[in-house]
């Protein structure tokens, strides 16, 4: 059985719109897929500083990477699927996300610098991330920083494909957001049945 890795970053739980679509997307991913749900809100996700950082650094400097500490970093590096759910804050995504990002990226288990160059060692094939904006924004809109960042995720882990469907002008009156989110849940849906 495969493995799907849910990163839930829908920090206004029952309230989000982003998790409408990542709903929809689950709805209709094949059941091959065995789904383990991270709920970001209940990681206790860290900023990596002071003795936590010495620490890891060090544990990574001497090959300690079976350490408990880097449970989230082999589980991630370890899945099939990797789906990411997280609203449009502050030109990208809640912070909680990128404390995620630094916790995992540890060299030796998600990724790796060799003589050649970078290599990305996540198993992955597709990354997908799923979110819900306040505001419209055309693609390559200098003010969305989210999606470039996780695309350039996708190729510093090593997952072959990027996939972003994104409900936009959620909050913008007199624009029909209703209509968006419908039409991101569908592109969700459908996406899933491709995986
Ligand atoms: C803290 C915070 C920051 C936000 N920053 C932006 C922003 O920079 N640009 C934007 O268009 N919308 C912004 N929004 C609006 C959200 O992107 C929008 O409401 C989104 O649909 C929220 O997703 P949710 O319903 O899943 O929580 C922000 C909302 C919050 C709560």
């Amino acid at each position: 059985m495969k493995t799907a890795l849910y990163l839930d970053c829908c920090i206004r739980a029952r309230q989000s719109r982003t998790r409408e679509v990542s709903d929809a997307f689950f709805s209709a991913l094949s059941g091959e897929y065995h789904v383990i749900r991270l709920d970001l809100t209940r990681e206790n996700l860290q900023p990596l500083m002071g003795k936590r950082f010495e620490q890891r650094e060090s544990l990574i400097k001497n090959g300690n990477l079976s350490d408990s500490c880097f449970a989230r970093a082999h589980q991630f590096a370890g899945a099939d699927l990797v789906i990411i759910a997280a609203p449009f804050w502050d030109l990208s995504f809640p912070a909680l996300l990128k404390l995620y990002f630094e916790d995992i990226s540890v060299e030796g288990i998600t990724f790796r610098e060799t003589a050649t160059g970078h290599q990305g060692l996540c198993r992955g094939t597709h990354l997908v991330f799923l979110t819900t904006r306040g505001g419209l924004y055309a693609p390559g809109d200098p003010m969305e920083q989210g999606t470039p960042y996780l695309a350039a995720l996708q190729k510093f882990y090593g997952f072959d494909s990027f996939s972003c469907i994104a409900a936009d002008g959620l909050d913008v009156q007199g624009y029909d957001g209703t209509g968006a989110l419908h039409r991101a849940c569908a592109q969700a849906a459908e996406l899933a049945k491709t995986l």
